[in-house]
């Protein structure tokens, strides 16, 4: 698919997400060129809502458009979490992290009553395929690396570090079950988190095709 009608895609998308938010509601945002067509059209409703940022870019642009953003630990509870993905499956398990920030994103996405993921229709897959990003601590990088050697490929993305400090990495073994590869990568000591997101996480995806909005 070429990029313009994967953004356009992406924008029908984050704009019908726009549309499940309710004035008083809690909002997780999430990061990438998804989301960056979301805060526009979540700032356009006007409505009085709570937010939490996912990274300093989402940060940023969401207080210019005028979105109240606040400490995490500030809210209770998130009514609801908006974010990309860079690949659902048909089992409904996501990979998340082409930003790198899939920690802070899954962190916010389990703490929201509901997580909704909105992608253009060629995220959607039948199979998840690698690269699975990784953030890993920095202390005792070499030898998280050689633990994670016994799983796959692993190779450190050219990337800054997480606003946390984390090293942002991919994963390019193969994904198989992502549960069972979701748990061999956790067990690795130095894994800060993966981006593979389980199904049960995941309420509803939002995807775009070629004019118009399905909620799967
Ligand atoms: C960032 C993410 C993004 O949601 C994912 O990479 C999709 O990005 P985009 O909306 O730019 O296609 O997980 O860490």
């Amino acid at each position: 698919m070429g990029a313009g009608r994967a953004d356009a895609e992406k924008k029908m998308a984050a704009e019908a997400a726009a549309e499940l938010v309710e004035d008083g509601m809690s909002v997780g945002l999430g990061t990438g060129s998804t989301v960056a067509h979301l805060l526009p059209a979540l700032a356009a409703r006007d409505l009085d809502l709570r937010c939490v940022a996912t990274s300093p870019q989402t940060e940023h642009q969401a207080r210019e458009l005028g979105l109240a953003v606040e400490d995490f630990d500030a809210l209770v509870r998130l009514d609801i979490a908006i974010d990309g993905a860079d690949q659902v499956a048909a089992d409904g398990w996501a990979i998340k992290g082409g930003g790198g920030a899939h920690t802070r994103e899954k962190i916010v996405a389990a703490a929201a009553e509901r997580f909704v993921v909105i992608v253009d229709s060629g995220k959607l897959v039948d199979e998840l395929t690698p690269p699975v990003p990784l953030e890993l601590l920095e202390f005792g990088l070499s030898a998280t690396l050689r633990g994670l050697g016994g799983l796959g490929d692993v190779r450190r993305r050219d990337a800054p570090p997480s606003p946390d400090g984390g090293l942002i990495a991919d994963y390019f073994g193969a994904v198989g079950d992502p549960a069972e590869l979701a748990a061999r990568l956790s067990a690795v000591p130095g894994v800060v988190d993966h981006g593979l997101f389980p199904a049960a996480m995941v309420s509803e995806v939002v995807v775009a095709r070629e004019g118009s909005v399905e909620r799967l």
